[in-house]
């Protein structure tokens, strides 16, 4: 037990408690020792404030005071002071006080941490990761806990002011169908059966419109057993939502009104309702991907019918081909060596082209290696067509579609980046619409869903579904921020002969699907309600907002890029009596 509790917390003492006797308890981030006094930094959750011990106010805790090192915890009581003159810290909250101690108890010694835990301290993330409780204590970590909290807070009223509920679906689960690796658990009591970890509580939700919820939200975790990178961790967590009777707009008027509260209550930014909207074929002719960043320019233009036919062998053989001849124009790209070229070339082979073909843009007009083969008419239009200006560089890809559209999106992104052109502290968020229904999987030689199989075809391309489905679009949205897909979702099937429809085009026997979603199927037969949803990524908005490079700085507890946690160990081998209790066997 300890007698010293907490009457304030430090981080929020100002000038107007000086006078008043405070009790503070916290951890000892820094002790300094001036002319007799011993100041201490002490740390709560709510931020630092000085500590002063001075022997001549009170002599036991100055005493005291020289066995307190970094990271002890400690209790203090004093009175709030203002700073002398010339000691005002002006970039502290609480710069202006310090609390004068009379009384202090050590709670608990502690160890030198094994990494400073000042901010700004680049450190091993593994360590990091392994000292999770440690590297939480540093500011920049746990005001992004803090603020993960209030987007809690804020999406949990907005959404059941909106009237929908919030219900739980269950964990252990049979399969379900977004397309990535499950994670499975056996099942001990059902020798070699297995439980799958939701991907997603997609088949639940709808079951839930089914039920006649009306209305479902959840905050909730999801796993997915995917390669990881920056923004994938093998279980994240969704905002989920499943709403009946409603069409697009209904969706998207519920999560713009979503973001606008979230992006209040943490950055006190008022956004611009409603968001615009972008179609999948637009963002792909102007940005080369589904979720363009629209804080700056750089769009891409056709440049097919400009430069076809003039004679280049490889623009001419592509197009003849049916391939596409894309360009982008960089400002200020001229004065590019020839190694900055080549780099650029690298680069966009990793996407498969197999070069970048370029126009310098300087006062005497059009410069590169095969400005030979366009006719002075041809290369004034170019200008004009690319919107350029001289000190510019024109870059081109001509390849198949799948090659041009990564190969210049990344090219975008990557220019815009080392060029300083993308503005950091603003925020463009965006619909994507208007999604194809399938994409066609030249591996499998099959379509396949581009969201899941449970999504709606324009009521306007019902009859593609025997004959082009290819060009069947889907009721499907995305939300876009800043470049990062921080949500997405669609419109449901809800009459059983369009579902049994869209399996057959996907390859689904009516078996497999009955064996698969059977229970969904026959829930469909009682009475489904036309409904439709949307999973924002919850990590991945809060990384944007907070401006962090990886979505692990929005997580208490994340894992490592190779799924693992360092804090506890996990995933470790278990015993063998373990495995024989779950009829499992290891193979070598
Ligand atoms: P989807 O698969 O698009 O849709 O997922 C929704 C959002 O979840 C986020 N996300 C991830 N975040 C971190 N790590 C991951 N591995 C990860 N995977 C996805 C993304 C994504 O936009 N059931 C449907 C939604 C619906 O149709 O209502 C679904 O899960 O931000
Ligand atoms: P080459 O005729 O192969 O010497 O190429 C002439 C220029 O065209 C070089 O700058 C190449 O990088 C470029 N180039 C070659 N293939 C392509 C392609 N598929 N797309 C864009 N540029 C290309």
């Amino acid at each position: 037990m300890f007698n010293l509790k907490r009457t304030h917390y430090g981080g929020q003492l100002r000038l107007s408690d000086v006078g008043t006797e405070v009790i503070l308890n916290g951890w000892v981030a820094k002790r300094r020792d001036h002319g007799g006094l011993v100041f201490i930094d002490l740390r709560d959750r709510s931020g630092i404030a000085q500590v002063v011990f001075n022997p001549e106010h009170d002599q036991d805790s100055h005493v005291l005071a020289h066995q307190l090192r970094s990271e002890f915890v400690v209790a203090v009581k004093g009175t709030v002071e203002t700073r002398p003159k010339g000691t005002v810290n002006p970039e502290l909250p609480t710069g202006e006080i310090e609390v004068l101690v009379s009384e202090m108890e050590i709670l608990n010694p502690a160890k030198t941490p094994p990494f400073p835990l000042e901010e700004k301290i680049t450190t091993n993330e593994d360590l990091r990761l392994q000292y999770r409780y440690l590297d939480l204590r540093r500011p920049g970590l746990k005001e992004n806990i803090l603020a993960r909290h209030k987007a809690y807070q804020a999406i949990r009223n907005y959404l059941a002011k909106e009237g929908l509920l919030e219900i739980e679906t269950p964990m252990l689960i049979a399969s379900t169908p977004e397309g990535a690796r499950d994670f499975l658990v056996p099942s001990r009591l059902l020798p070699g059966s297995f439980y799958a970890l939701p991907q997603s509580p997609q088949l639940f939700k709808q079951i839930l419109m089914v039920a006649g919820m009306e209305g479902y939200f959840q905050i909730v975790k999801c796993f997915r057993d995917e390669d990881l990178r920056a923004d994938r961790q093998p279980e994240f967590t969704q905002i989920d939502i499943e709403a009946s009777f409603v069409d697009e707009e209904d969706i998207y008027r519920l999560i713009e009104g979503l973001l606008a509260e979230v992006f209040k209550a943490l950055l006190n930014i008022d956004i611009s309702l409603p968001f615009p909207r972008l179609t999948y074929q637009e963002s792909m002719d102007r940005f080369g991907v589904d979720r363009p960043d629209t804080r700056f320019g750089l769009e891409l233009f056709d440049a097919a019918g400009l430069l076809g036919g003039a004679g280049f062998k490889v623009f001419d053989q592509i197009i003849e081909q049916g391939g596409q001849v894309k360009g982008i124009c960089i400002p200020g790209g001229a004065a590019f060596s020839r190694k900055d070229i080549d780099d650029l070339t690298t680069y966009v082979a990793i996407y498969g082209a197999k070069g970048l073909a370029y126009f310098k843009v300087t006062e005497e007009g059009l410069e590169s290696p095969i400005a030979k083969f366009f006719s002075q008419e041809k290369k004034d239009e170019l200008i004009k067509l690319a919107e350029a200006k001289a000190g510019d560089i024109i870059f081109f890809v001509a390849d198949k579609p799948s090659v041009v559209a990564p190969a210049l999106a990344n090219l975008r992104l990557n220019l815009a980046e080392r060029l300083g052109l993308i503005p950091g502290d603003k925020f463009e968020l965006l619909w994507v619409t208007d999604f194809p229904l399938l994409e066609y999987d030249e591996e499998e030689k099959r379509w396949v869903a581009s969201h899941h199989p449970f999504t709606s075809p324009k009521e306007t391309d019902y009859h593609l579904l025997e004959t082009d489905p290819g060009k069947i679009k889907a009721r499907a949205y995305d939300i876009v921020l800043n470049g990062v897909e921080i949500g997405g979702g669609s419109i449901r099937i809800h009459r059983q002969d369009i579902q049994e429809k869209a399996f057959s085009v996907l390859g689904i026997t009516l078996e497999e699907a009955r064996r698969k979603f059977g229970f969904l199927l026959e829930a469909f037969e009682y009475g489904a309600p036309p409904h439709g949803g949307i999973a924002l990524g919850l990590d991945r908005l809060l990384a944007v907002l907070l401006g962090c490079e990886s979505i692990r700085d929005v997580i208490a507890f994340p894992k490592t890029q190779s799924g693992g946690c360092p804090l506890t160990g996990a995933p470790f081998e278990v015993e063998e009596k373990q495995l024989r209790e779950l009829h499992l066997k290891i193979r070598a």
